[in-house]
């Protein structure tokens, strides 16, 4: 199976209501009928209606930045699953970095969510990443091990091949140090290995592994060139239209290896 590019905007706590509308009206009329390339953005939580409607019809996908891991009840302002599909969106990014270091997310909370999502017929984004210092100190592939062991634990093959993994090292969001493209690599090549382990070859060849981290339309064409990455995901640089579309249009030329 050819897996198509799959590019994601995240759009964290950014724009407006009207620019974000304008945004999705540009990519739907970008899009047009190309199917070569999955494009996907998350919208913070208010914009998400609007955002479903604008692209309704393009084949782009929304996906909201966070959800709570119960169906419902007293969680001042927190929002669920079922919520989140309500509104038309299809994926939902759980565990991101920001999340984990400055909301204090754990692994146990992260998997509660996974399950959540997967329960209501959504398509987790489940992020993993080491942050600096666990970089340096040579754990790497202990921190995302764990991370990986903790926050998919229980889910079945199943329900796994739903989830989109996105590997996003801490020292390279919106710092403008983007991971090299061998760097990045040999960690997908470690989690396509975690899944195998886990869930069998076939299984792990056919899930999406993308990488986030200051992806730029400058580095987009080379980190997609690697045979481990199969998309990515953009927070800075999917605030604009024309950058986050200048990427879709890098990471979808023939050249890659996908
Ligand atoms: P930047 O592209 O701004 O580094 O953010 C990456 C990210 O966190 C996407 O989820």
């Amino acid at each position: 199976m050819v897996k198509r590019p799959f590019i994601v905007g995240n759009w964290k706590m950014n724009l407006t209501l009207k620019e974000g509308v304008e945004f999705a009206r540009q990519l739907k009329n970008n899009l047009g009928a190309r199917r070569d390339v999955i494009c996907g953005i998350c919208p913070p939580f208010v914009f998400l209606k609007d955002v479903c409607l604008a692209l309704e019809g393009s084949g782009a996908l929304v996906g909201a930045q966070n959800v709570h891991s119960d169906k419902g009840g007293a969680y001042t302002g927190e929002v669920s699953a079922s919520m989140i599909k309500e509104v038309g969106c299809s994926h939902v990014i759980v565990g991101h970095s920001e999340r984990r270091h400055l909301l204090g997310e754990t692994d146990s909370f992260i998997n509660a969510k996974v399950k959540a999502v997967l329960a209501t017929g959504l398509k987790p984004i489940f992020c993993i990443g080491e942050k600096l210092n666990e970089r340096e100190e040579g754990r790497t592939e202990y921190v995302v091990k764990n991370q990986f062991k903790d926050g998919l634990r229980g889910i079945n093959a199943q329900h796994v091949r739903e989830v989109v993994i996105a590997y996003e090292p801490v020292w390279a969001i919106g710092t403008g140090k983007t991971a090299l493209p061998s760097q990045a690599n040999e960690v997908h090549s470690f989690i396509r290995e975690l899944l195998t382990a886990e869930y069998g070859k076939d299984l792990a060849k056919g899930m999406y592994i993308l990488y986030g981290g200051s992806v730029k339309p400058e580095n987009a064409k080379e980190l997609m060139a690697q045979p481990e990455i199969d998309g990515l995901l953009v927070g800075g640089a999917s605030i604009k239209f024309e950058s986050f579309w200048d990427i879709v249009k890098a990471a979808s030329t023939p050249c890659n290896n996908n």
